[in-house]
């Protein structure tokens, strides 16, 4: 039809039938460098420790293919996908307040935009290599914007990330494998980052229609989240805190909502939600299954995440997920669950900012606002 829009921005859950989905690339990805906010710890047979810059060619070039294989798998599904416009990531960050030397990339779509329904909102963030990333999403969201007349895009109040906003020394001495200390600070729910700005990473948040989950925790601080609040009065926005994880940034390895009524945990990982919140899953009649195990017993080697990768698969509709071919247990669980799981390889995109989830962004899925939770 003549006046119909062709880009529709509208995604209220992680499980309604996909649409329109942002698919990160490789390209121009750089080795990050340890910040106030994260110490990388990369083991010694990785041969990166000390490098920095971008990534070897080859494998940026054999992450792209899998990224280009899931963005093909997508479309063969009938998914609009957009791919972003790598910068030159090896460019230092400078911002009156700071400078680092080199961004990451713009693989992990998922942690830079959050879209609720008609709205693309850009994180702060919190890492300093990540401060300018939302460029590389720039040239979508001004398409969108000018395809869709009710598209919104907001910013979020950009933060300074002085020495004032992270806890000096907080990993001083150690390492985020130095599990056993970061662990008992990080279950006290005493974080890396202070209080004196809102701070989030868009992968912090994970949709179920009006009740949003967020992670509290390393790249989320508390007043992100109540920016979060402030900015959607028409939503619920619940903190959640993940116990015993060295590394608490982003839920969709903690918390990953199936459908209605089904959400998966981490069952190394006991989920602390607000007080007087303790079973609002159960209490609305959803059950919370734990994720089975990974089939590997360590990350991939250049990866600095944990090996609950294996649950960060993509929900394309109430039946269908995208999941990583290797992990099989994750993969027959969701089959015994009721999923058509479609295995598709992606380890080598790890080391660029994780799984398929992290990869992708949603621009459209159908369905509207539902109210699942509404025993408060
Ligand atoms: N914290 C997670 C883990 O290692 C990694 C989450 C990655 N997610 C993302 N959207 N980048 O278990």
């Amino acid at each position: 039809m003549e006046n119909t829009p062709r880009t529709v921005v509208s995604s209220w859950n992680e499980w309604d039938p996909l649409k329109h989905v942002i698919v990160g690339v490789a390209t121009n990805g750089c080795i990050p460098v340890s910040e106030p906010a994260i110490e990388y710890d990369f083991a010694p047979e990785s041969g990166i420790v000390g490098r920095t810059g971008p990534w070897a060619e080859e494998l940026v070039g054999r992450a792209n293919e899998e990224l280009d294989n899931l963005a093909r798998v997508l479309r063969g599904l009938g998914v609009r996908v957009d791919r972003p416009t790598p910068i030159a990531f090896d460019q230092p960050v400078k911002t009156p307040d700071f400078e680092h030397p080199s961004m990451i990339g713009c693989m992990p779509a998922r942690d830079v935009l959050l879209t609720v329904g008609n709205e693309m909102i850009e994180a702060t963030m919190s890492y300093r290599a990540r401060w300018f990333e939302y460029l590389a999403y720039r040239p979508l969201l001004m398409k969108y914007f000018e395809e869709d007349p009710r598209m919104r895009i907001t910013s979020a109040p950009k933060p300074r990330l002085t020495a004032a906003s992270y806890k000096q020394g907080y990993f001083e001495n150690t390492s985020i494998s130095d599990f056993g200390r970061i662990v008992s600070r990080a279950d006290q729910q005493d974080y890396v980052t202070t209080e004196v700005e809102p701070l989030f990473d868009a992968a912090d948040a994970t949709r179920c229609g009006r009740d949003l989950f967020v992670q509290h925790g390393f790249t989320t601080n508390l007043k992100g989240i109540d920016w979060l609040r402030r900015h959607l009065p028409n939503h619920r926005v619940h903190r959640v805190n993940f116990r015993n994880d060295p590394d608490p940034v982003h839920i969709d390895c903690s918390l990953v909502p199936l459908r209605p009524g089904l959400v998966m945990g981490n069952p190394d990982r006991p989920i602390v939600m607000e007080p007087g919140k303790e079973d609002l899953f159960t209490r609305n009649g959803w059950e919370v299954v734990m994720a089975a195990k990974p089939a590997h017993a360590k990350p991939q080697p250049l990866c600095y995440y944990s090996i609950w990768l294996s649950m960060n698969f993509l929900t394309v509709d109430p039946k269908t997920v995208i999941c990583e071919e290797t992990e099989v247990y994750q993969n027959e669980q969701l089959s015994k669950l009721g999923f058509n799981v479609i295995p598709i390889p992606f380890r080598n995109a790890y080391p660029f900012g994780g799984s398929i989830h992290c990869a992708t962004a949603d621009v459209h899925r159908e369905g509207s606002c539902e109210d699942l939770f509404p025993k408060q």
